[in-house]
């Protein structure tokens, strides 16, 4: 089976959840963001010749490949969280923090940050823990690529590939945590643990708060979230209930081996995935999905998507091989299963249903969000012929 998927009803009410996800905190989150020296926007791109093709009004795609040079978006997560640490633990306001003064105390302190990644949040916080003067300790999952490896410890990160899966890392980075008194900054919200997740997800922000200054006037009707632990996919959402009147119909995607927010909905319950979460959408291969996420994509998510691997080949290969005047996008697995779903629903006539129930047509105006550039590059030139 290449896809399966359940449709979710939105809940009305406003749960206390929204409230960390509002325009003025992603004002905030973005002041915050602004302190990294080189810090701008990644650009919006518009695919017209696509969007004719598919029979659709428009389609956006943010391309977060341009993230401050590290090809993926998650310095957003990791930056906005490392720097509300800091604020909170030695008591100064973020408005008052500046790079020198944070790198002066980090280093008086001696901070050491510890994550488990697939490779793109640990890169990030490699990144992050350089430019504030800290140090980091990234474990990452069995059979993780060996460019991700390199990348991460050439921003000075002491990295170890683990011998189990994702979540086990995460369980091993979180005792080193623990008896060590490291920061562990991981994005997946767990019993006890949510300062730091929420942070990461709030971070998350700004990608759909630049995306609105750029689209001015246009609002999405429809938007495509990949989820690994789910915490992007929240925020996105979160952020959306809150700034649009009528927030776009909103669908969340998963590789079907590790498709824990699908299982979950599926199960009317939290529910783990385990096994190797084999997929070629690294990023996504997640087996538990964060708490806070699971509350916004139960309640205001309007479908859950298991898919198969097929899906961010086809993505990749369409946002690479545009067609003038379209641009060349270079979208890694976990950045390109949105324009594989949307390229599949609106062209294969097994999935006429999807695209009845989504309301996809001539009037509709997708976002897809290009969450990571070709962070594999092996893979990447394999997967689209070159
Ligand atoms: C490129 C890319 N896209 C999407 C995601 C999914 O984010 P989350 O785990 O918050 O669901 C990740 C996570 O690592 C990623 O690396």
């Amino acid at each position: 089976m290449m896809l399966r998927y359940i449709t979710n009803s939105r809940i009305s009410e406003y749960l206390p959840v929204l409230s960390d996800f509002t325009d003025e905190e992603a004002e905030k989150v973005n002041s915050v963001h602004s302190l990294i020296e080189g810090f701008s926007p990644t650009p919006l791109r518009s695919l017209e010749n696509m969007a004719a093709d598919l029979g659709v009004r428009k389609i956006f795609v943010k391309d977060e490949s341009f993230r401050l040079g590290l090809n993926a978006f998650k310095v957003l997560g990791a930056g906005y969280a490392a720097v509300k640490y800091f604020s909170e633990k030695y008591n100064i306001p973020t408005e008052e923090l500046t790079m020198e003064n944070i790198r002066k105390i980090s280093s008086d302190k001696d901070i050491t940050l510890i994550t488990a990644t697939d490779g793109n949040h640990g890169r990030a916080v490699a990144y992050i823990a350089r430019i504030l003067g800290m140090k980091s300790i990234i474990y990452m999952p069995k059979g993780s690529s060996k460019e991700r490896y390199d990348l991460i410890e050439s921003e000075g990160a002491d990295v170890t590939v683990t011998d189990v899966n994702y979540d086990g890392a995460v369980l091993l980075a979180k005792k080193k945590a623990e008896e060590n008194g490291y920061v562990f900054i991981q994005d997946t919200a767990m019993e006890g643990y949510t300062d730091i997740p929420l942070y990461i997800m709030q971070g998350y922000m700004n990608i759909l708060r630049e995306t609105a200054i750029q689209m001015g006037e246009e609002v999405p009707t429809h938007v495509f979230l990949q989820a690994g632990v789910g915490s992007f996919a929240g925020s996105m959402l979160a952020y959306m209930v809150n700034h649009y009147e009528n927030y776009p119909r909103t669908v969340i995607l998963e590789p079907k081996n590790a498709n824990c927010v699908y299982m979950s909905k599926a199960n009317g319950r939290p529910y783990e995935v385990t096994g190797d979460l084999e997929t070629i959408m690294a990023g996504l291969s997640c087996g538990v999905a964060s708490t806070i996420a699971l509350e916004v994509l139960m309640n205001y998510a309007d479908m859950f998507v298991s898919l198969d691997d097929k899906f961010a080949r086809v993505g990749m290969n369409k946002l690479y091989h545009a067609k003038d005047p379209d641009p060349v996008i270079i979208s890694g697995e976990s950045g390109a299963v949105g324009m594989g779903f949307l390229y599949e629903v609106m062209t294969k006539e097994e999935y006429s249903t999807v695209k009845d129930i989504l309301g996809l047509d001539k009037n509709s105006v997708v976002l897809i969000i290009s969450t990571e550039g070709d962070t594999d590059k092996a893979s990447f030139k394999s997967i689209v012929r070159i």
